[in-house]
């Protein structure tokens, strides 16, 4: 019955449409009431042979039209409160995501897209259920149940005690039930989330299955994870089974209680024949209230579980906190103080002693052997994570006071893993700026050395790409990337080894062109290849997470250290290819 209280925003929210339906509910019950009591009066008028055939036309006749209106009214208070409960599900899906659009990656590493989607869909829908279902259920079977207990008690007070003696037990049975039904649901659950996991996980890994020839072991284990779910829902259905036989049971007690008592009243004259049956046909109304009660039990308990579930992901703490202030229009100077950087939930410095100025304008270079920390140093100008002492500074603000849709927007990244969406390569180059001219699309395209692949396409800059469309190889990908961070116009270029999959030539012609389109904007880029950063006004050498060398290529080269190293081993490797390719 947590549900209740976890859900209070939301009844307090909506007490009008549950307040209307509470109503029409007492009105229902009234209602209900009144045909057992015609029954009896039907049945003492035939019994002392005092009814009219008229007059027993015209209680049957009562009766239709109660049970018509019974029906016109049950209609309305459904429609009404399930509206409610609808708009309740779009405020906890809309909650869920944009929590999860809050969250840094960090956060995705620990929870699996399956998981997510599961709370989102399956866990929504069964919150839902309770709060529309599960609550008026509630209120329809305490209304009808209290009011058929006072009609009973008014007949006969004595029989009424007598045949409810089997509740207090079945209560206390159906309580421990609902305690059960909410840890094996909750677990249940789980399973739905770690098959959902499973699910998504292999469909999006099929290419490299098959390259694998993992069929076979996929499927065992997804069979397992199957199994599993399946055996935690059995467990489920074994508690859910339950609610019902017992409260037959109960019911059936009572009204053995309920005839033996009351017939031997009838025998004493303490009661007429058509009292008792009225007596027996309340007692009949009691199974709705009962077995709905428990139902409702069933459902707010699944509620409560599911409830839970969406709770902990929206109560794990925004990793980043938004800042307050605004940048001034223009260019700044961009400057890095990080004494170290330590990862969330991980101990030991990834970055240490990381400082350097990058003036409007200028390009810095980012190398050093994988592992070293670029991708890290790229991360943190981003704001994906903060700087765990130190800090960074534009237009000399600390960047994790501002807000932080002003920084984003000032920054155009590419990563090393490049995604492309279900769209169009126009669509795809055009996502920042959908509202970009087919002209601007390819003048991007061009300076990063695309275009001519994309006119090569079946529909060129029309054709669908991404999971849908066709296959673009890994270089294809970068350099649409490319494309795309270069149609944002943003003051400050970041390339996070978006160069890796093209070869060398491309990459020559790629830099050449930002060269030129450079002019006072800002550009970082970390690269494998040295030849790249050539012309970089600074170059960082990164290794164990600390800067070892840093200054001009030629400066650079000129000295001993990783660079010179790297750059005449990938100039020789340059010169053998170069021979071979004769
Ligand atoms: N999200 C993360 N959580 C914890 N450790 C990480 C994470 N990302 C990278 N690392 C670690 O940080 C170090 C630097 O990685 P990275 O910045 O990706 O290096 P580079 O880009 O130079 O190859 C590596 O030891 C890596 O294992
Ligand atoms: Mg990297």
């Amino acid at each position: 019955m947590r549900l209740f209280s976890q859900l209070k925003w939301y009844f307090l929210s909506e007490w009008r449409r549950y307040l209307g339906a509470v109503i029409f509910l007492v009105m229902i019950a009234i209602l209900q009431l009144i045909p057992p009591h015609l029954v009896g009066i039907i049945v003492d008028g035939i019994h002392k042979k005092t009814m009219s055939s008229n007059q027993l036309l015209m209680w049957i006749g009562i009766m239709l039209i109660i049970a018509l209106v019974i029906y016109g009214l049950r209609y309305v208070w459904r429609v009404w409160l399930f509206g409610a409960s609808y708009r309740l599900a779009v405020k906890l899906r809309s909650d869920f995501y944009q929590r999860l659009s809050g969250q840094n990656p960090e956060f995705y590493l620990r929870h699996r897209t399956g998981d997510l989607i599961a709370r989102a869909t399956n866990d929504v829908d069964r919150v839902v259920f309770a709060a529309g279902e599960g609550v008026l259920t509630f209120v329809d079977s305490l209304v009808m149940g209290c009011a058929v207990l006072i009609v009973m008690g008014i007949e006969s007070w004595q029989l009424t005690l007598l045949s409810l003696l089997p509740m207090p037990v079945m209560a206390l049975v159906i309580k421990r039930y609902g305690q059960q039904l909410h840890d094996r649901f909750r677990i249940a659950q789980g399973a739905f989330s770690a098959l959902n996991n499973h699910a998504q996980e292999s469909l999006t890994s099929i290419r490299m299955i098959k390259a694998f020839g993992l069929e076979e072991r996929q499927s065992s284990q997804f069979e397992e994870v199957a199994t599993d779910a399946g055996r935690k829902n059995m467990r489920v259905a074994r508690v859910d089974a339950r609610f019902d036989p017992t409260i037959f049971i109960a019911i059936a007690i009572a009204n053995v209680l309920a005839v033996g008592g009351g017939s031997w009243m009838v025998v004493n004259n303490s009661l007429t024949l058509g009292e008792l049956t009225s007596f027996v046909m309340y007692l009949g109304l009691m199974i709705w209230p009962m077995l709905a009660l428990a139902w409702m039990f069933n459902i707010v308990e699944r509620g409560s579980a599911a409830y839970t579930r969406i709770q902990s992901l929206l109560q794990e703490p925004l990793v980043i906190n938004d800042g307050s202030r605004s940048l001034s229009a223009g260019h700044g100077t961009l400057a890095a103080n990080i004494n170290t950087f330590i990862y969330p939930e991980n101990n030991v410095p990834v970055l240490q002693s990381v400082c350097f100025q990058l003036l409007p304008g200028q390009l810095l270079g980012v190398c050093g052997p994988t592992g070293s920390g670029k991708s890290t140093l790229l991360a943190l100008l981003q704001r994906q994570f903060d700087v765990t002492d130190g800090e960074i500074h534009f237009q000399s603000q600390a960047i994790s006071e501002l807000k932080m849709e002003e920084w984003r927007s000032r920054l155009a990244i590419v990563n090393q893993t490049p995604f492309l969406f279900s769209d169009t390569v126009a669509g795809n180059i055009a996502l920042g700026r959908p509202d970009a001219t087919q002209e601007q699309i390819e003048e991007v395209a061009r300076l990063a050395n695309v275009h001519d692949d994309i006119l090569r396409l079946p529909q060129g800059y029309q054709t669908e790409v991404g999971e849908r469309g066709v296959m673009l190889s890994g270089g294809q990908k970068q350099r649409i990337s490319i494309a795309r961070a270069l149609l944002l116009d943003a003051e400050i270029l970041i390339l996070d080894d978006a160069l890796s999959a093209v070869d060398g030539q491309t990459e020559h012609r790629i830099m050449r062109n930002l060269s030129q389109w450079r002019q006072k904007r800002t550009v970082i880029i970390s690269a494998h290849r040295l030849s790249a950063l050539v012309e970089a006004d600074n170059v960082l050498v990164m290794q164990n997470g600390t800067i070892s060398q840093r200054g001009k290529h030629k400066q650079l080269i000129a000295q001993s250290g990783w660079y010179s190293e790297m750059y005449h081993y990938q100039q020789l490797e340059a010169a053998l290819e170069g021979q071979y390719d004769e």
